[in-house]
């Protein structure tokens, strides 16, 4: 049975409280919480204060993906806004091992994202430090895009290696996961999928998460 993390990316802003209440009334595991500075990726999403204020309504663990350059300077800040994993990419850490110890030393889980270009080994020197590997199936940046296929590649390539080294690292995935590729990237070895429309703009996201669940 798959994580469901929902990426509230593609939730109505206008109405948090009620998709809270809908997170919380569903199967969804965690909350993934997308973090984008305008320089990392080429957009801007939200930050700090909204994470706090959604700290209020739900009790399931903070996921949070950030998307920006220099997270090691606001790790403190994200821990006190609520996350409980905090997130971070390969590609904008020139000293990862340090950002890793200091979300570990702050009391969250780590978590290392890689982009589409980036092959899993070279995260072979940190993998046993890590809870979780994001690994992003579409060009970090927008919600709604197509699922990059190359993607299961990489999955099955980094779960072996995990079950080879006896980890408990947990494998995610995000971007364009629709109910459609749920199963084969699940059967590739994801442990967690991030899904944003699939679940938001759907009729009835109750369902489609404990579908999701079912996969
Ligand atoms: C993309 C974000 C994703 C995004 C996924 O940069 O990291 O979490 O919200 O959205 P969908 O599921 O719509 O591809
Ligand atoms: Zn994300």
């Amino acid at each position: 049975m798959p994580i469901i993390a929902p990426s509230l990316l593609a939730s109505n802003f206008l109405r948090l409280q009620d998709e809270c209440d809908m997170l919380n009334a569903s199967e969804a595991d965690w909350y993934h919480l997308d973090v984008m500075d305008g320089r990392f990726v080429p957009n801007i999403s939200f930050g700090l204060p909204v994470i706090a204020k959604l700290r209020e309504a739900s009790q399931k663990p903070f996921d949070v993906h950030l998307m920006i350059e220099e997270p090691g300077k606001y790790a403190a800040d994200f821990k006190l806004a609520g996350a409980d994993h905090l997130t971070v990419h390969y590609e904008a850490c020139p000293h990862l091992h340090r950002n890793i110890q200091q979300i570990k030393n702050l009391g969250m889980k780590a978590g290392v994202a890689i982009n589409p270009h980036t092959p899993v080994q070279v995260l072979q020197d940190v993998l046993a430090d890590l809870d979780i590997v994001l690994i992003m199936t579409v060009n970090p940046g927008f919600g709604g895009q197509d699922f990059i296929p190359h993607s299961l590649v990489k999955i099955q390539a980094l779960r072996q290696r995990i079950d080879q080294l006896k980890l408990n690292t947990i494998i995610e995935v995000d971007g364009g996961i629709t109910e459609a590729n749920a199963p084969v990237v699940v059967q590739a070895g994801a442990h967690a999928l991030v899904t944003g429309t699939t679940i938001f703009k759907a009729a009835d996201p109750i369902q489609v998460i404990h579908r999701l669940k079912q996969v």
